[in-house]
């Protein structure tokens, strides 16, 4: 009898440490209750700078006003949901606004990162049967990717201990090395219908790829006829100081996939799709309930609105290349750090001890960054944060890389 109870006051106890949620993050202690511009705030009342900005997604930092009256203003229409049955304005403007602004002639709407990867994939495969023969299907990622963790974008994902407890893997995706004489024996244009890169690999550490690489990439895949996939879903809209990463880069592909920042918090994807690989989908061929929906679309206009600003934009070049000094600063006084990597407002700072023991360090000291794998600490501040919030956040990083 006493067993039994010890036994249920202990699977209480763990209940209570988990909060009931399945236990697939390692979460912080401490729980936030209200955010405000660029900072959390806990059930205690401490403040916390954002340097992570909710991995990559609220651009706009905590109680936006633009993004509060766009929610308010749809929610008084009545309408959050209609299905992709019916036509809506929001979804329609938003496309439209993509479209112009890219090289895209249309646009699919999802709900996730990973999801709008699995769709790319898709749209790869239907083009690729349309164009080859039926064994063009193959998949090429890159060496250091992540692009998601359902079947296909985990199989697309180098990442050993997430891939391993949940083969099989969707087949045909492989991984290869990030350099150009492998890449030349890999994307054989009978058997390989698309390749995806991250232009910055953000989880696999923060890793700027070659202008030169991705440049190579586009010719070959020209010349191949194999489509070339950009993930742009942590770097993309704006945070390099371009609308999309591509842009930076100099480099077209032929599919853009979106996500984080998109719809302010709510969860969006979006797939940018050239006109000759979306003239071969047709009804039918890919689908999902809630994509592009009015709540979730209309505050997705906002957003990209105002990212495309030119100013802004502009603003975050200026303020990437003071921050690039200033972390190589903190680099050189420190003795805790190995080196710097990054681009406007995505940085990796390579370090000594395991990343997350800074992590802690930054939670108490009331900074918040996270990890790109075990050695590498990630910035990723809100778009809009100013100067003197930038530099408050490097002098806290400074204190706990010292
Ligand atoms: C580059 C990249 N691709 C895909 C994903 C997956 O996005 P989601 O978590 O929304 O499925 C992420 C998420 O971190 C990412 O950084």
């Amino acid at each position: 009898m006493i067993d039994t109870m010890l036994q249920a006051s202990a699977v209480d106890e763990e209940k209570t440490a988990s909060s009931g949620i399945l236990p697939t993050y390692k979460r912080a202690p401490m729980r936030f209750v209200r955010g405000a511009g660029v900072e959390l705030f806990d059930e205690s009342g401490k403040a916390y700078l954002d340097f992570s900005s909710g991995i990559a997604v609220n651009a706009f930092g905590y109680g936006d006003a633009g993004i509060r009256e766009t929610i308010e203003s749809v929610l008084s229409t009545g309408l959050v949901h209609v299905s992709n049955l019916y036509r809506t304005r929001a979804g329609e403007d938003l496309a439209n606004f993509l479209v112009e602004t890219s090289f895209a002639s249309s646009v699919f709407f999802c709900n996730s990162g990973a999801e709008a990867n699995e769709g790319a994939f898709k749209f790869a495969r239907r083009w690729g049967r349309a164009v080859g023969t039926g064994a063009k299907t193959g998949i090429v990622a890159l060496r250091g990717s992540f692009h998601g963790r359902l079947f296909a974008s985990l199989a697309a994902t180098d990442r050993p201990s997430y891939r391993a407890p949940f083969r099989p893997l969707a087949g045909g995706i492989t991984i290869c090395e990030r350099d150009p004489t492998e890449l030349d024996v890999a994307l054989d244009p009978e058997s390989v219908t698309a390749v995806i890169v991250e232009p910055v690999q953000g989880e696999g550490g923060v890793r700027v790829i070659d202008a030169d690489l991705l440049a190579y990439l586009r010719r070959v895949t020209e010349e191949r006829g194999i489509a070339l996939i950009f993930d742009e879903i942590q770097c993309g809209l704006g945070r390099l100081g371009t609308f999309h990463a591509y842009e930076h880069f100099g480099v077209t592909p032929d599919m853009v996939t979106m996500a984080k920042p998109l719809a302010g918090g709510l969860p969006m994807g979006a797939i940018l799709v050239a006109k000759h690989i979306a003239d071969t989908i047709k009804p039918g061929d890919h689908g999902t309930t809630f994509g592009g929906g009015p709540l979730v679309a209309a505050v997705a206009d906002h957003v990209v609105r105002r990212i495309a600003d030119p100013a802004f934009l502009a603003r975050i070049r200026e303020n990437g290349d003071w921050l690039a000094g200033q972390l190589a600063d903190i680099a050189r006084k420190s003795g805790r750090v190995r080196g710097i990597r990054g681009l406007g407002y995505m940085w990796g700072i390579d370090v000594v001890e395991p990343a997350s023991d800074v992590v802690a360090r930054g939670w108490e000291a009331g900074l918040l960054v996270i990890t790109a794998g075990e050695h590498t600490l990630r910035l990723l501040p809100p778009l809009v944060i100013s100067k003197a919030e930038l530099q408050r956040g490097l002098s806290l990083l400074e204190k706990i890389l010292s």
